[in-house]
């Protein structure tokens, strides 16, 4: 694939115009980013590419997601063609819950994968370490019982402090911890030497922990909405939840602003100071999500869509592992 000096230009603006926020590591981190979960592997190449010509340049992935390699060669194959430059891009990817012993094993593991030399945010996926079961299988091993064999020989703590020798390592430039409460952040704060500069969480219309947010944001953790979307149909596929996209309220103020129920549920988040990582396998969606910077939610409308918090997780892993961690 050759790139012409015109479709670089056109990344370059569409660069420009993107927010970003600052993290309390001093690096920046794109406002909006494209998570691959549950992207499957023969799309990736096309998807990843599209989504840097429509202007993307910060992928979530995972190693639990068990796509880095297809990631991996899509980014190499856009920093061979000129496509973009590394460093214009912030890729994060996490732990699995079984190599929480194995940090800078897995870590490795993970950059070999994405065929990258750096991370730019590596993040424990759970606050939970399981069976480990081999670097990088990300299994979820269950005990006798059924339930998720959980190790209670490691702390958190330890696995935290692992990660912070990433960082001098310069293997990663950010570290982070996703599905962490308002307890287990408390904590992580007093024994951090290094405090992590992202929580990752379920956030959307109908899951708005505020208290949460609150409660990062005022100790300079960013909050990063995974499942910006409230997982629209791919977890009531998974989960059986119900979508914030079907909302009636959602629509009718969508309709209001000229948007899409996407855009402006994704804008709403992006107001309240959340990145928002929303995953599509649809490349016409990709542009869609990620236009979300051209217009403004009014005080009185965000004020409409804070009434419409159930306090409703639609990510439910209880469903695989016969115990809910959340409990
Ligand atoms: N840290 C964690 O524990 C954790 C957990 C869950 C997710 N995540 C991260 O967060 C990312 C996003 O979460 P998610 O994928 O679970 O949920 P999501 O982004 O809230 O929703 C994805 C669903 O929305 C659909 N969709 C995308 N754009 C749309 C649009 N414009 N209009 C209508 N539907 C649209 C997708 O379908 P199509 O693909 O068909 O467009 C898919 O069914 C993940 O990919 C992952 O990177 C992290």
């Amino acid at each position: 694939m050759v790139v012409s000096a015109k479709e670089r230009g056109m990344v370059a603006a569409v660069k420009e115009r993107e927010t970003v926020v600052a993290l309390s590591s001093g690096h920046k981190m794109p406002a909006v980013g494209l998570g691959v979960w549950r992207m499957e592997s023969p799309a990736i190449r096309g998807l990843i590419h599209s989504a840097i010509r429509a202007g993307y340049r910060h992928f979530d992935c995972a190693a639990h997601y068990k796509n880095e390699a297809e990631v991996g060669d899509a980014l190499a194959e856009a920093f061979q063609t000129g496509l973009v430059k590394r460093e214009d891009l912030f890729i994060t990817t996490k732990l699995w819950n079984s190599d929480h012993g194995h940090v800078l094993e897995a870590c490795k593991d993970s950059l070999k994968k994405l065929r990258l030399d750096y991370l730019d945010l590596y993040l424990i996926h759970f606050p939970v370490a399981t069976k480990h079961t081999g670097v990088g299988t990300t299994a979820s091993a269950r005990g006798d019982d059924g339930v998720l064999d959980i190790d209670t020989n490691i702390s958190l703590e330890t696995t935290w402090h692992a990660m912070e020798d990433l960082l001098s390592m310069e293997l990663v430039r950010s570290i982070g911890i996703c599905n962490y409460g308002v307890t287990l952040t408390r904590d992580i704060l007093a024994y951090a030497k290094i405090k992590p500069a992202v929580n990752q969480i379920e956030t959307h219309p109908y899951f708005q922990r505020d208290s949460l947010v609150k409660f990062c944001q005022k100790h300079g953790i960013c909050v990063t909405a995974h499942t910006p979307l409230g997982g629209s149909t791919a977890n009531t596929e998974l989960f059986g939840s119900v979508s914030c996209l079907d909302d009636p309220v959602i629509k009718s103020l969508a309709e209001k602003y000229g948007k899409t129920p996407a855009q402006l549920v994704l804008r709403w988040g992006h107001q309240r100071n959340t990145v928002v990582i929303p995953k599509t396998s649809k490349v016409e969606r990709l542009a869609e999500n990620f236009a979300v910077f051209d217009f403004d939610i009014s005080g009185e409308d965000m004020e409409k869509i804070k009434a419409l918090d159930r306090n409703y997780r639609t990510n439910q892993p209880a469903k695989f592992w016969g115990i809910d961690i959340y409990e």
